[in-house]
């Protein structure tokens, strides 16, 4: 058995303006049945998962609240952030809570917000990390790279460790968000993954990990469970411990420099859908490479999104671009461009 602990503290700006501070990406459903968040705890419905505990932000509790529940009934438990520190202190306290139940828990930590389609062999694959990080590995998802994207952390691996088909691996290095020159190198070098940011370790082995490279952090965490108070459903971190925290990812903060680190390949359908244009990649498309959701009417395009929120959108003639219409914003976005949404975004904060 191990516990899902689900990540769902970011703000995602970069699917705005459907991703907003109030509905960040992974409460959006995107066109399908359930939301990023929903699905992520769905895919463990037939697997020897316990309830799942999830970490986000006060701001978002009553949202969490609302879709967990249509999903899993009760069977899942909310810790409160008191303010964002990134994904480290994040994980760190979701460890002492799970070790306050069992300290040879395995943990699965996973992003709220990516597509996984293939919930089986998923699955298949989670089961085979836990049985690793049994053994005493901090163990992540590899996902081979198709191009050098400078917003992933990269994996360089060693030998495999057993004969079977897609085995395990020894990680040599652990490279997060390389420029563009590195990531090429890193790719050029062979043997390399992207980091999907899906970490299987016991609580205790990623807790005495934490202790040797972050051991304030070790501490602050500890200090806020201990003293958590639980309302509700939720546990709620003590402020004044948690906060002192350092704001870090657990890449840099762990995984880069623990020297226990396993890398097990992926080879199924994943996307963190960072950008309007992996969205479309993830949408069923037409012949013409068209989708989109909602109230919406394609003449005569090419690789077009769009998206209807409250009124008919149309398109005619385009090719390789998004429309995202909301009530009080609409984006049009060429796919070329559809990194520098995250710059716009600031630029345009700056401005209002
Ligand atoms: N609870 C909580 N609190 N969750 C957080 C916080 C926080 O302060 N900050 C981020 N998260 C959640 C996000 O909602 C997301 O689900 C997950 O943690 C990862 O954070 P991102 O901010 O999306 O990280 P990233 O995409 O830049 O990089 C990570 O993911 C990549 C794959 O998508 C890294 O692990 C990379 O190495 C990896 O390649
Ligand atoms: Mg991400």
């Amino acid at each position: 058995a191990f516990v899902p602990v689900i990540l769902a503290g970011g703000s995602g700006t970069r699917l705005w303006p459907l991703s907003r501070t109030d509905q960040p990406k992974q409460f959006l459903t995107l066109g399908r049945d359930l939301s990023l968040i929903q699905s992520t705890v769905a895919r463990f419905a037939n697997s020897e998962a316990l309830a799942p505990l999830v970490v986000c932000s006060e701001r978002h509790r009553f949202l969490a609240v609302e879709q967990l529940t249509e999903v899993l009934g009760t069977q899942f438990s909310i810790v409160l952030e008191p303010a964002a520190r990134n994904t480290a202190p994040a994980i760190a306290s979701a460890a002492w809570q799970v070790m306050q139940n069992d300290p040879d828990a395995v943990m699965v930590v996973l992003p709220a917000d990516h597509i996984i389609d293939d919930a089986e062999d998923f699955l298949a694959s989670i089961e085979r990390a836990v049985t690793i990080a049994q053994n005493g590995a901090l163990v992540t998802l590899g996902i081979e790279p198709t191009s050098p994207e400078t917003g992933y952390g990269y994996i360089q691996s060693g030998d495999p460790m057993d004969d079977t088909l897609d085995a395990p691996r020894i990680v040599n290095r652990f490279v997060e968000k390389p420029d563009r020159i590195e990531a090429q190198r890193l790719i050029a070098s062979g043997n390399c993954f992207w980091n999907a940011g899906i970490f299987i370790f016991k609580a205790s082995v990623f807790l005495d990990s934490l202790k040797k490279l972050e051991l304030e952090m070790h501490e602050h965490t500890r200090v806020c469970v201990e003293n958590a108070t639980l309302d509700l459903e939720f546990v709620r971190l003590e402020a004044e411990s948690f906060n002192q925290c350092q704001n870090i990812s657990v890449d840099y903060a762990v995984m880069e420099r623990a020297d226990n680190v396993v890398v097990l390949p992926y080879k199924s359908g994943w996307s963190d859908i960072g950008s309007w244009d992996a969205v479309h990649k993830a949408t069923q498309r037409d012949a013409d490479g068209n989708s989109g959701v909602g109230d919406i009417l394609h003449h005569d395009t090419q690789d077009t999104y769009l998206h209807s929120s409250s009124r008919l959108v149309v398109a005619i003639g385009t090719r390789n671009i998004s429309v995202i219409e909301t009530s009080d914003a609409v984006l049009v976005i060429d796919h070329s461009n559809a990194q520098s949404i995250k710059a716009a975004i600031e630029h345009l904060k700056s401005q209002k």
